[in-house]
C-alpha cells in the first residue's frame, strides 16, 4: 500500500519534530522536499527504514544514535552506541578551558575520557595553535573520536589507556596548561542507569562502578604532576557532587577552587589551579 509523508508522520506515535527528522533521514531528503512531495507515494525502502527507526525510537533509543550525529559547540559530531552522546551542559567545560588559556600562546591541553572527541575537537577547532591530547580507555570510542577529528579538520592526538597512563611520557611531567574531563560520575546501582537515554549509552561512560567520585578523585590526584605552574584542572560532575569535588580538588593541592553553574543553575563543573 502506498505510504505518504503526512500519514507516516501523524501516525507513528512520535513528537512531530522527531518524526520529521527520522523521515527526512530515512528518505535522504530535506524538509523542503517533504513539503513539496506531500501528496506523492514514498519509496518503499525509505518507508521501511523509517518504520524500523520509529519503532526503536518508541522503545526509547536516543535520537542521536538513530541519526548517528549530535551537535556540540556548533560542530556536528558523529556518535555511535560506543560513545556518550555529547550534552549541551558540557559546553561550559570547553568555554572555561578556553577562557583559562586565552592569553597563553600555543597552549597544551588534555581531555581525559574523550568519548566522541566532542571536548577535545572543539578545543582544537577554537584554538588551532594549541596542542590537544585526548585519551580514552575504550578503543571503540577513540575510533569515533578519530573520525570526528578527521572530518572536522581538528588536530588532536588520541591516546588509549586509563586516565594518565595513556600519556606517552615515560614519567609524569608538568606539560599541560589545562586538563579537562567529563568522567563517569554516576554511582554503581544508581536507578538512573536503567532509565531514559542512559539505558542505551556505554556503561563505562556513565558509572565508575563505585561511589560516583572515584574517577573524579583519580583524575584530581593525578593532575598536579602533569600541570604547569598556574595550570588548571576542570571536571564535570553530577548535580549534587560539587561540594565533594571541591573538597577532593583541595585535598589534591589545588588553589582557587570553585564551581560553575550551567544554564539550568546547577553547579555542573568544578576546578582549580596550581
Ligand atoms: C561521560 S563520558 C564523556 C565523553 C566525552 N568527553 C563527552 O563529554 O561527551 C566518559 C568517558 O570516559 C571514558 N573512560 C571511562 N573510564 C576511563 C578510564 N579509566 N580512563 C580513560 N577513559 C575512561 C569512557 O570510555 C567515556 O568515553
Amino acid at each position: 500500500m502506498a505510504a505518504y509523508a503526512r500519514d507516516l508522520i501523524a501516525g507513528c506515535g512520535l513528537p512531530l519534530l522527531e518524526a520529521r527528522m527520522l523521515l527526512e533521514r530515512a528518505l535522504g531528503v530535506n524538509r523542503a522536499w517533504l513539503i513539496a512531495h506531500d501528496d506523492e507515494p514514498l519509496p518503499e525502502a525509505g518507508v521501511a527504514r523509517f518504520e524500523d527507526w520509529a519503532a526503536r525510537r518508541r522503545d526509547g533509543e536516543p535520537m542521536a544514535y538513530l541519526l548517528g550525529e549530535r551537535e556540540f559547540m556548533g560542530h556536528l559530531f558523529h556518535v555511535s552506541p560506543a560513545v556518550l552522546i555529547p550534552r549541551p551542559e558540557t559546553e561550559l567545560l570547553v568555554e572555561t578551558a578556553l577562557a583559562h588559556v586565552r592569553e597563553i600562546p600555543s597552549p597544551r591541553l588534555l581531555d581525559l575520557g574523550t568519548g566522541s572527541g566532542a571536548i577535545a575537537v572543539s578545543l582544537a577547532l577554537a584554538r588551532p595553535d594549541a596542542q590537544v591530547d585526548a585519551t580514552d580507555l575504550s578503543p571503540e570510542a577513540l575510533a569515533v573520536a578519530a573520525g570526528n577529528a578527521r572530518r572536522l579538520g581538528a588536530r588532536v592526538a588520541l591516546l588509549e589507556g586509563s586516565w594518565y597512563e595513556a600519556l606517552n611520557e615515560s614519567a609524569a611531567a608538568p606539560i599541560y596548561d589545562v586538563i579537562v574531563s567529563n568522567p563517569p560520575y554516576i554511582a554503581a546501582g544508581d536507578p538512573h542507569l536503567s532509565q531514559g537515554d542512559l539505558r542505551h549509552e556505554p556503561d563505562m561512560a556513565l558509572t565508575d562502578h563505585a561511589d560516583g567520585l572515584q574517577a573524579l578523585r583519580d583524575i584530581a590526584r593525578g593532575a598536579p604532576a602533569w600541570l604547569k605552574p598556574g595550570g588548571a584542572l576542570w571536571m564535570e560532575h553530577g548535580w549534587d557532587q560539587a561540594g565533594q569535588v571541591r573538597d577532593l580538588l583541595r585535598a589534591a593541592g589545588f588553589r582557587h577552587v570553585e564551581s560553575r553553574r550551567d544554564l539550568a543553575g546547577i553547579e555542573r563543573i568544578s576546578g582549580g589551579s596550581l
